[in-house]
């Protein structure tokens, strides 16, 4: 098919694009590195484990052309400044950010302390709200982003299996998703949320003991964990050049959970 839409549009071409991911040294953030590069783009691999982010780099592309893995703390604004900068210097522009990085910790609400409270908040929204300052401000000065930020159902419906301060943070997600839409959609970047429920994932696998798994899964009106790379196409979908109507939104997925 052309890549040429009505009036000479470019669409459904985003080859040589460049997408950074955070928190893709596995998990969702991995698969959704991969989804993007399977498009075509040059995928930066980010995280806190520099290692590991570099090794699921090179095993997208072991030619080291169109991935690289670099560290990313996001709760650190400079760390986003600089990567910004070592990707313009490398790739010569940046397109996309998927803000994926996030930690979530069950923890009982009354027992939650100060310190795991703020943590959680300055990984899951602090980084998320970093990521949009550095990266908004450079698409708005080029005209053209996008922004996708990975909320979750637990910051719609309060969480089933993780704590509030997670919830709280994820909730907040959505609502910088809006500010930062309002604020950059005439400078040609939109800014979208995803919510996923929980997905067959090592961290849901590895936290959740089987037989309260399977009881989850019962009560998913579809009857099952969700696949991480729809969610990564939902990603793909909404990072396309052609994506700009939606914007400010956050696009749910989990199963039937939580219908609104
Ligand atoms: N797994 C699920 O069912 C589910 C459901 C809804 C939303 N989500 C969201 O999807 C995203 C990915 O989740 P996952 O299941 O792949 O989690 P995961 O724990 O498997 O992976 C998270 C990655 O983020 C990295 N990370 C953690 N703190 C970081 C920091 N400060 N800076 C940079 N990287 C950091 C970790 O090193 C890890 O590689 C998260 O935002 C999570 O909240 C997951």
């Amino acid at each position: 098919m052309s890549p040429q839409g009505i009036g000479g549009e470019t669409w459904e071409d985003d080859t040589h694009r460049v997408a950074l991911v955070t928190g893709a040294a596995r998990g969702l953030g991995a698969c959704i590195a991969g989804r993007l590069y399977d498009k075509g783009y040059r995928v930066a691999l980010t995280d806190l484990d520099a290692e590991a982010a570099t090794k699921a780099a090179a095993e997208l592309d072991p030619s080291g052309q169109h991935t690289v893995g670099l560290a990313l703390d996001v709760r650190d604004k400079e760390a986003f400044a600089g990567v910004r900068d070592q990707l313009d210097e490398r790739w010569g522009a940046v397109h996309v950010l998927v803000n994926n990085a996030g930690h979530s910790k069950v923890e009982s609400l009354m027992r939650i302390s100060p310190e795991s409270f703020a943590s959680v908040v300055a990984t899951n929204l602090g980084g998320t709200f970093f990521g949009c300052q550095v990266f908004g401000e450079y698409f708005a000065e080029r005209g053209y982003g996008r922004i996708v930020n990975i909320g979750s159902l637990a910051g719609q419906n309060g969480g089933t299996a993780t704590g509030a301060h997670y919830a709280a943070a994820k909730g907040g997600v959505a609502t910088l998703t809006k500010v930062f839409a309002r604020e950059l959609g005439p400078h040609g970047v939109t800014v979208n949320a995803i919510a996923p429920g929980p997905q067959d994932l090592p961290v849901v696998r590895e936290s959740v003991d089987p037989e309260k798994l399977a009881q989850l899964e019962a009560m998913i009106p579809v009857g099952r964990l969700g696949r991480p790379r729809f969610i990564a196409d939902m990603a793909v979908l909404l990072a396309a050049e052609h994506a700009d109507a939606v914007t400010g939104a956050c696009w749910d997925a989990n199963g039937g959970l939580f219908m609104r």
